[in-house]
């Protein structure tokens, strides 16, 4: 063998140990997430992808860390809405009904912004998940009152009942977590 072959067979070795060492938990983390998005029925795909698109490894390895995983992406989710309504507000194009609601839903969706950061760092250090589940169901509350707000009075605008959607999506898959921890499926115990 001339030196360039030592080189690449050595260089190969040295990337194969390595692949060996850092393997077996990367890929239980990686069973661990698929079994678990399996659970959460037709919010799988949305529960991978979640999951999938997040930087930090060290919270794929348990249900807490998915927990915290899934409620960042619904307060993330929270304060990109919040934005959007107060750009729609302001450009004054909205008409008088949907301005309405939309000041109302600033209300609803502030009030969302603060709990879930309060619950963010609750589910980092680990509180009981019976509680949180508690706390996430009044997210959910204020999150309907903004959609309630539309019932009979305008039209709501699709672009909103998307945001709506994505985020109702993400905040019931924070508390199919919950149940998960709790009671070992994805409903209320
Ligand atoms: C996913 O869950 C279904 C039942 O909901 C089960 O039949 C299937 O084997 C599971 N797949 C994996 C990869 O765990
Ligand atoms: C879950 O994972 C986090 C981060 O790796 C760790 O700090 C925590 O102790 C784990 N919790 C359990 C119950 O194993
Ligand atoms: C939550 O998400 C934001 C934006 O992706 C990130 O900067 C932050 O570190 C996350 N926080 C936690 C506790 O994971
Ligand atoms: C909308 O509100 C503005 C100011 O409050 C008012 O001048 C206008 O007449 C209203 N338009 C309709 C269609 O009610």
């Amino acid at each position: 063998m001339n030196l360039p072959h030592i080189v690449f067979f050595f260089t190969l070795l040295v990337f194969s140990v390595r692949a060996n060492t850092v393997d077996p938990k990367i890929e239980a983390a990686y069973n661990f997430v698929r079994d678990t998005c399996n659970k959460s029925e037709e919010l799988k795909d949305l529960c991978n992808s979640v999951i999938d698109s997040n930087p930090r490894q060290d919270l794929k390895s348990n249900l807490t860390g998915l927990l915290a995983i899934f409620v960042n992406q619904t307060l993330q989710a929270v304060i990109h809405d919040h934005s959007y309504l107060q750009s729609q507000i302001a450009h004054g194009h909205l008409d008088n009904l949907t301005q309405k609601v939309f000041i109302s839903c600033m209300d609803q969706y502030q009030m969302s912004k603060d709990s879930l950061e309060l619950i963010l760092k609750e589910a980092l250090v680990k509180q009981k998940s019976g509680d949180l589940n508690m706390d996430l169901g009044q997210i959910d509350n204020y999150l309907d009152l903004c959609e309630m707000d539309f019932e009979g009075f305008t039209p709501e605008p699709s672009a909103w009942k998307s945001r709506y959607d994505y985020v109702n999506s993400l905040l019931i898959l924070s508390l199919r977590m919950t149940n998960l921890i709790t009671c070992n499926h994805i409903h209320v115990c």
